[in-house]
């Protein structure tokens, strides 16, 4: 039985949402919303990415905690010279072997989103997703982003609260609650450690910059504050979420289409 990393001493809350992350490598490419289940979800990402980056020509894109690098794939496949970057080696290990069996030239760093250690204005594009909401210092990293890109340079944040649902999402999670316990809904649960993944998810983000929602004013504040420019707050995830209803139960993909889920653009 492995120890809960909450136990540890000499542990900060960066290692736990390291080793967080780490134990989810193993199951993260079964989970609709993560991994892409269908060409049409590809399309409608690929029709989000090219929306406000355009596409590649060979520009440089710098895909940041990349975990098994689904976004890393779809920059690459709209012709970004990609480079993907996290701080968990078993999501790495993942997202080399997924690469090197589609036979795509996408480049691997292990570090930290926060602190790239990349070269002053390096690349032309940023993107994150699911990264904002779980950052312990966003401010230093939005600074730390501004200055790895090139001047003219974008970036794109895709991130969502999952801390304030609406009265309609808390219903429709109660109810995919329900129809779990009755078997209805195996996307609810995600196994035996469920329980004990759940608390350490809900201490992490008690703990967090954003523990009171990452929402998306808020983060295009932040952005403008690092010195980024031309800030645009794109809320219509529709056509995703349309599409990754096929692999979710009736009710989690209601769910998940009412969140407050956006994507952010700023540049340099
Ligand atoms: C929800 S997963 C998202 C993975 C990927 N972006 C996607 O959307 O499929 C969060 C990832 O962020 C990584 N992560 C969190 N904070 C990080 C940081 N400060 N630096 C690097 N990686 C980080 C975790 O290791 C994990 O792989």
């Amino acid at each position: 039985m492995m120890q809960a990393v909450s136990s540890l001493s000499n542990h900060d809350l960066r290692d736990e949402i390291k080793a967080y992350w780490s134990r989810r490598a193993e199951t993260f490419d079964t989970q609709p919303g993560h991994e892409i289940f269908s060409e049409d979800e590809r399309r409608a990402w690929h029709d989000l990415l090219r929306k406000h980056l355009g596409n590649g020509d060979g520009r440089t894109a710098l895909d940041l905690a990349c975990g098994t690098a689904v976004v890393s794939h779809l920059l690459d496949d709209l012709e970004f010279q990609v480079t993907g970057l996290d701080w968990s080696e078993p999501m790495l290990e993942r997202a080399r072997a997924k690469a090197a069996a589609r036979g795509r030239k996408i480049r691997f760093l292990v570090g930290d989103a926060e602190r790239t250690m990349e070269p002053d204005a390096s690349y032309d594009v940023i993107t994150n997703r699911h990264l904002v909401w779980t950052l312990v210092d966003p401010l230093s990293c939005f600074r730390e982003w501004h200055r790895v890109l090139k001047p003219g340079g974008k970036v794109l944040v895709v991130d969502g609260d999952f801390v304030n649902p609406s009265p309609l999402t808390r219903l429709l999670k109660q109810l995919t609650g329900f129809a779990a316990r009755l078997g209805l809904a195996r996307d609810a649960v995600h196994g035996p450690l469920n329980a004990e993944m759940a608390e350490t998810h809900n201490r992490i983000l008690s703990s967090v910059y954003f523990s009171k929602g990452a929402r998306a004013d808020a983060v295009a504040a932040l952005l403008m504050e690092a010195g980024f420019t031309k800030v645009t707050i794109d809320r219509n995830m529709s056509a995703i979420h349309r599409t990754q209803r096929r692999n979710f139960s009736l009710l989690k993909g209601l769910e998940r289409a009412t969140q407050h889920r956006y994507a952010i653009c700023a540049e340099k």
